[in-house]
């Protein structure tokens, strides 16, 4: 189980989550709703460790063990995966060294330049991605499915246990909204958790949600059954 325990987060003077509890147990999906501003990147960005966000109370563990001292890598490694809301562009890296160095610290190994060639090849082929992506420069010029489609890619390659997809549905066209939410849907499993944070629901129609989590100024203001999710789309956020 992930469980994030009465935190409180803070950038600069500036308070952006206010302790917030939320258990995230394996094999259920969760869904973060809420509206701009809310706080749900934040979130997302605390589970995973991201230096900017500074934690003033609270803690976020994984079965049981406190995550707080852990380098984003390490959290990657133990089968915490996030998508970006904004993907960062990253000039000067190959996407192929990126993909196998995610590989590599995620295995504790090092895998020769052959070895993971072979071996992200049939995912490049299965996901029908050309393979001179793996030797253009990270994230640079990539389109908005391309780089959904790629993360994708990541989850097949590093199969990480709980999975948090931050608005991965939005900005994509019809088609690659079919593709990316099959894909997700194929890939759910007893064995992984899906927490997706979205403004569009549509993803939600593709994947069983066991819990819906509102959030409201940093706050966690409701949580429910996918019901909430119907009730929200007519009401919006309410007060
Ligand atoms: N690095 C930062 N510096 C300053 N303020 C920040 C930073 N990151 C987040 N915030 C602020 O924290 C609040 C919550 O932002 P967050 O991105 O978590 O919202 P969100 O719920 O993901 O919104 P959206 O639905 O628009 O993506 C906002 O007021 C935002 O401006
Ligand atoms: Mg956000």
């Amino acid at each position: 189980m992930l469980s994030v325990n009465n935190l409180s987060l803070a950038v600069g003077e500036k308070e952006i989550l206010d302790q917030v509890s939320l258990d995230f147990v394996l094999g259920k999906n969760y869904c973060v709703l809420g509206r701009n501003g809310s706080g749900k990147s934040s979130l997302a960005m605390a589970i995973m460790g991201h230096p900017n966000y500074e934690i003033t109370h609270g803690d976020v563990l994984l079965d049981g063990e406190s995550l707080l001292e852990m380098e984003p890598n390490e959290r990657a490694k133990l089968g915490i995966f996030l998508a970006f809301q904004n993907v960062p562009e990253i000039p000067g890296i190959k996407f192929f060294e990126f993909l196998k160095g995610v590989y590599d610290n995620a295995h504790d190994t090092v895998t020769t330049f052959l070895g993971f060639k072979a071996l992200i090849e049939p995912i490049l082929d299965e996901l029908q991605i050309s393979k001179e992506f793996l030797w253009r420069d990270l994230n640079v010029g990539f389109s908005g499915g391309e780089r959904r489609k790629f993360e994708i890619l990541q989850m097949k390659l590093l199969k990480p246990k709980y999975i948090i997809l931050d608005e991965i549905d939005s900005g994509l066209d019809v088609d690659a909204f079919k593709v990316v939410a099959g894909l997700v849907s194929e890939l759910d499993s007893p064995e992984n958790s899906f927490i997706i944070i979205t403004h569009i629901f549509s993803i939600l129609d593709h994947l069983p949600v066991d819990e819906v989590i509102v959030m409201k100024e940093g706050r966690v203001a409701q949580t429910g059954d996918k019901s909430l999710v119907e009730t929200i789309k007519v009401e919006g956020f309410g007060e």
